[in-house]
């Protein structure tokens, strides 16, 4: 077994269950910011984790600005003291409203959100001057995704002047989320961003000629940040995510970023039904299904098991060495996509120096925590 992953008494640990070793994290969030360069740089997204826990060592860290996609998230950062909130989502139905209340239950906590569409943008323009409010937007920008956001270009602009003269909204720069960057190569992914962003600097610098303000531009995720974090641009603030806990995907995608999954899956034998067989507590509802079913694991210490069969309680193993596990011997197991994964637990326990030193709710798995 990988020495950095031993507990010394498991018998407390309810499986299946999501452990999170304490210093890995520390050594990833540590490493993160070495890759910026500074804490002032960043500004994480919350997703990976949802956990008031971590969103507090990256405070201890000087990491003051922060992103979520939730309000839910977004309520967790805010209860922790945060005081500059990016929520990267479109607002849309009673979402505008939540903004006003957010706004009103947290002053302090500078929410921003992002938009790409007239529409939302004056629905919440009129809540927010209603309200005697107003509030940061940024425009969202497509550069390649095709997921959410408007193209470098004329709509990209008209949307940006709406956003400086709508009243109840300050125009807060330009969002460029880039998660189709998946090259496993540095130079073609180094490539790739940098061909997608001169057209942003040409975009924002012709906005600033305008006399529009355009104070940030967040950047990128674990696989593209220490690319963006190369540039000098004092606006660029950079949004990993993953990282923070990383998981056996990015681990496999990104060769080149050292950072060590942090977060894995402690599991136990239920069953052995048949000789080149062993079934774990480690279904779908334990493990995030967005990767293919045989995919979304990886075994470290049985490097040859196939994940043949998995419902939602139960993971079937195909293995040569099925003959050496009994019901209750434990497995340890790295998730391929961790941030859903995190999302279908409660708790997570707390590994420190191999021993269990505490458990942390995953509070922002719920969808509403007060508002
Ligand atoms: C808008 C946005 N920003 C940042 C991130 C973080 O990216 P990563 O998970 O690659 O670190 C994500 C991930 O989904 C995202 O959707």
């Amino acid at each position: 077994m990988d020495p950095r992953y031993r507990i010394a008494d498991t018998r407390e640990i309810l499986t299946p269950a999501l452990v999170v070793f304490r210093e890995l994290v520390q050594a990833n969030l540590e490493q993160m910011i070495s890759i910026a360069g500074r804490a002032a740089r960043l500004r994480p997204h919350c997703k990976t984790h949802k956990i008031p826990q971590i969103t507090r060592m990256e405070l201890a860290g000087g990491i003051a600005k922060h992103k979520c996609a939730t309000f839910a998230e977004a309520e967790m950062l805010a209860q922790c003291g945060v005081g500059d909130i990016l929520l990267s989502y479109n607002l849309v139905g009673p979402n505008i409203a939540r903004a006003v209340e957010f706004l009103r239950k947290y002053p302090q906590s500078g929410l921003m959100v992002q938009a790409d569409h007239g529409e939302p943008i004056s629905a919440l323009g009129a809540a927010m001057h209603a309200a005697g409010l107003s509030i940061g937007v940024l425009l969202d920008l497509d550069v390649g995704q095709h997921r959410t956001g408007v193209p470098v270009g004329p709509q990209a602009r008209a949307l940006y002047q709406m956003l400086a003269t709508t009243p109840g909204i300050r125009a807060g720069g330009l969002h460029v989320y880039d998660g189709h960057q998946h090259q496993k190569s540095r130079e073609e992914r180094a490539a790739a961003v940098n061909r997608e962003w001169q057209p942003v600097v040409a975009f924002r610098d012709a906005l600033i000629a305008e006399g529009w303000p355009v104070p940030r531009v967040v950047c990128g995720g674990t696989g593209s940040f220490p690319i963006y974090a190369e540039k000098t641009d004092p606006a660029i603030e950079l949004s990993p995510g993953t990282c923070v806990f990383h998981d056996a995907g990015y681990t496999e995608h990104f060769p080149d970023l050292v950072f060590t999954p942090a977060a894995v899956l402690l599991t136990r034998v239920i069953s052995r039904p048949a000789s080149d067989r062993v079934t774990l507590d480690l279904g779908y509802k334990a493990v995030a299904s967005d990767p293919p079913a045989g995919k979304r694991l990886v075994f470290p210490d049985l490097p040859d098991a196939e994940q043949v069969l998995q419902n939602e309680e139960h993971l079937v193993l195909r293995t040569q060495r099925a003959g050496e596990f009994q019901p209750g011997d434990e497995l340890y197991a790295l998730p391929w996509h961790i941030c859903p994964s995190t999302a279908l637990h409660q708790q997570v326990y707390v590994i420190s120096e191999g021993k269990v030193v505490d458990r942390w709710d995953v509070v922002a798995r719920d969808r509403r925590l007060t508002i």
